[in-house]
């Protein structure tokens, strides 16, 4: 099996079948995430919160990310496996984001890329052309973005008429000005369902969908909401395991029994003495 290319997403995207993404952090959880069939795996900057202990997104550093998308990489064999760009990693000059983009190809092997737009966001829709011109895959992201937290001010819902940094026309004209830069598909995270459903209309590239309702081309979801794996549950996500409960009853199992004696036992040993 090859792992997946544009091309690939393109076909299932225009036979009208919708896409399936899933976020992973490191080469175990990415492994059964590519064996149960996603299409794009994002190794998200979400690892802050869900993986690198971290309060938020913000503090996430380039090698860590590095770190987490070569793993996941060596982890997977069909999933197409897109890297998050931490905070200012890009932005600051052209330079330094083409640089850090593009160690995420050259070192790491992801496939693309994506980074957050703010509404009408000239700096990053700049950099998207250049990275695509330069043959860097972007995805972009728009509507709630973590990055922006401290200017948002909070998980609010984007898309809405009034207290939102995000107007359902900006959102719209943004996805467009990306899909014009060269964007390949677009994440709308926290949206309103009908301003996502504008946004989906309004592009011809695939949008995925993080809280954003039914009527966009895909679904994203952190890896560790839907395994029940140290994340609080969230509203507009679904859990699927409870990876917590399973990994704390094995734990205490394993303690209770090297504590009583009954591990290891003669299987566990090599050239196991006999007592007499
Ligand atoms: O980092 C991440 O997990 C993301 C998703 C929320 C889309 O950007």
């Amino acid at each position: 099996m090859s792992r997946n290319t544009i091309p690939d997403l393109y076909e299932k995207y225009d036979a009208g079948e919708p896409l399936t993404m899933l976020t992973a952090y490191d080469a175990p959880i990415a492994r059964q995430v590519d064996r149960g069939g996603v299409d794009m795996i994002l190794v998200g900057d979400s690892a802050g919160d869900n993986h690198l202990g971290y309060d938020d997104t913000l503090p996430v550093t380039l090698e860590e990310a590095l770190s987490n998308t070569a793993a996941v990489v060596r982890g997977t064999e069909e999933s197409f496996v897109v890297a998050d760009l931490p905070f200012l990693t890009y932005g600051t000059s052209m330079e330094e984001s083409v640089r850090n983009a593009g160690r995420f190809l050259k070192e790491a092997n992801a496939d693309a890329v994506k980074l957050e737009t703010a509404p009408y966001g000239e700096t990053t829709i700049e950099i998207v052309d250049r990275l695509t011109e330069l043959g860097i895959p972007v995805q972009g992201h728009v509507g709630l973005t973590p990055q922006r937290k401290n200017e948002i001010g909070g998980a609010y819902v984007q898309g809405r008429d009034t207290g939102t940094s995000s107007p359902g026309e900006a959102l719209v004209e943004t996805a467009q000005r990306l899909e014009e830069a060269g964007a390949f598909s677009i994440v709308l995270e926290t949206v309103s369902e009908g301003v996502a459903r504008e946004v989906t209309e309004a592009v011809d590239v695939p949008t995925i969908g993080i809280g954003s309702g039914r009527y966009v081309d895909g679904q994203v979801l952190v890896v560790s909401d839907v395994l029940g794996l140290g994340a609080e549950p969230y509203s507009l996500s679904k859990q699927y395991a409870d990876l917590d409960a399973e990994i704390r009853r094995a734990v205490e199992r394993y303690v209770g029994e090297v504590e009583s004696g009954d591990f290891p036992t003669r299987d566990n040993a090599f050239d196991p003495v006999d007592e007499d």
